[in-house]
């Protein structure tokens, strides 16, 4: 990234809220589960699967965390009642996780137990590395229940990652976008890039379902290599991609047969989402430039 790319991504917090969420518009469905059902339908139609997101992870109480329970309660019902091609993802610290484990792993099991009994999925996002035992544990614990319909994310950057992978059945694997400290996690690009090949090869070896999260091109042929090599079936693994996301990529991913899953969050909760996506974002300096441009030309 140039280094005025760089200098922006910083200042990006500093950016006014509705240019923030106009530029990041692309990257999340709306803010209702209306948008979210319309874009899983169009995404559908175009032989991608998808996992809806709540967004709401700057939760403060007991009551949000059960309100975005309830929420995923309505989308999982809607997603029956549309007979969408879809499941969830969740945040722990939206459910609750930061608040009280209990309070959070009641909210979890009765939306994996809501799942269950539609037939759908719940995979638990992976979040800063604060929450990563408990994540692991509460992914165990659901396993150990019975609950065969959820997965758990690992993260490329993480240097314990290949620790983690014995015993677990169904990983979405990605890079990881929280700032780590360099004790625990990789920062160079490219041991990034080695560690994700490394943990995929072990997942593929170990068994595991795979989810294989990543837009960057090296990644995806690697992984292209990996499947092929181990002649995985598409039961044992998808691509996953976000949404807005190098979308004309996923389409040639599903033109030569692969499966792939979009990730479609949606919600009022946008802004720290947002900031996320819009820092990966290479030609963010160019938008952020242009918005302003444009802000300044209709004055
Ligand atoms: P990289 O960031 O190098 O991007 C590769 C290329 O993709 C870029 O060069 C650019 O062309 C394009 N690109 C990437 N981001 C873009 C953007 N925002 N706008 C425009 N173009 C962009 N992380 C985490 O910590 N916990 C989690 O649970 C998840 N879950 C998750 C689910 C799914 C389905 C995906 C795809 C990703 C995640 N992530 C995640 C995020 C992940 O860790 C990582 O931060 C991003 O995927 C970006 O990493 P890439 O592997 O895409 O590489």
């Amino acid at each position: 990234m140039a280094i005025f790319d760089r200098a922006l991504v910083r200042l990006l917090p500093a950016v006014p809220k509705p240019v923030v969420q106009r530029l990041s518009s692309r990257y999340i469905a709306g803010p209702d589960l209306a948008d979210a059902l319309r874009v899983v339908r169009e995404l559908n139609a175009a032989g991608k699967a998808a996992t809806i997101d709540v967004l709401g992870e700057e939760i403060s109480s007991a009551d949000e965390a059960r309100a975005i329970a309830g929420q995923y309660h309505d989308v999982l019902a809607e997603l029956d009642a549309a007979g969408l091609d879809a499941g969830v993802s969740v945040k722990l610290t939206g459910l609750g996780l930061e608040l009280d484990y209990e309070l959070c792993r009641d909210n979890l099991e009765a939306v994996v137990r809501d799942a269950s009994a539609r037939g759908r999925f719940v995979r638990l996002d992976m979040e800063d590395s604060s929450t990563t035992e408990r994540t692991l544990q509460l992914y165990r614990l659901l396993r150990d229940e019975g609950h065969a319909n959820v997965g758990v994310v690992l993260q490329a950057y993480m240097r314990r990652t290949l620790d983690d992978i014995p015993g677990l059945h169904d990983v979405r694997l990605c890079k990881g976008i929280y700032i780590e400290p360099h004790s625990i996690a990789y920062r160079d690009f490219d041991e990034v890039r080695k560690n994700y090949v490394r943990a995929l090869e072990t997942l593929v070896a170990a068994g595991a379902r795979i989810g294989i999260a990543t837009h960057d091109e090296y990644l995806i042929q690697q992984a292209e290599r990996i499947v092929r090599e181990a002649g995985l079936n598409a039961d044992r693994y998808q691509f996953q991609m976000l949404l807005g996301v190098r979308p004309e990529r996923g389409d040639e991913l599903v033109a030569a047969g692969h499966p792939l899953r979009i990730y479609v969050p949606f919600g009022t909760q946008w802004y720290e989402y947002s900031i996320r996506r819009l820092q990966e974002n290479p030609k963010i300096a160019g938008y952020v430039a242009g918005d302003t441009f444009r802000r300044v030309l209709g004055r």
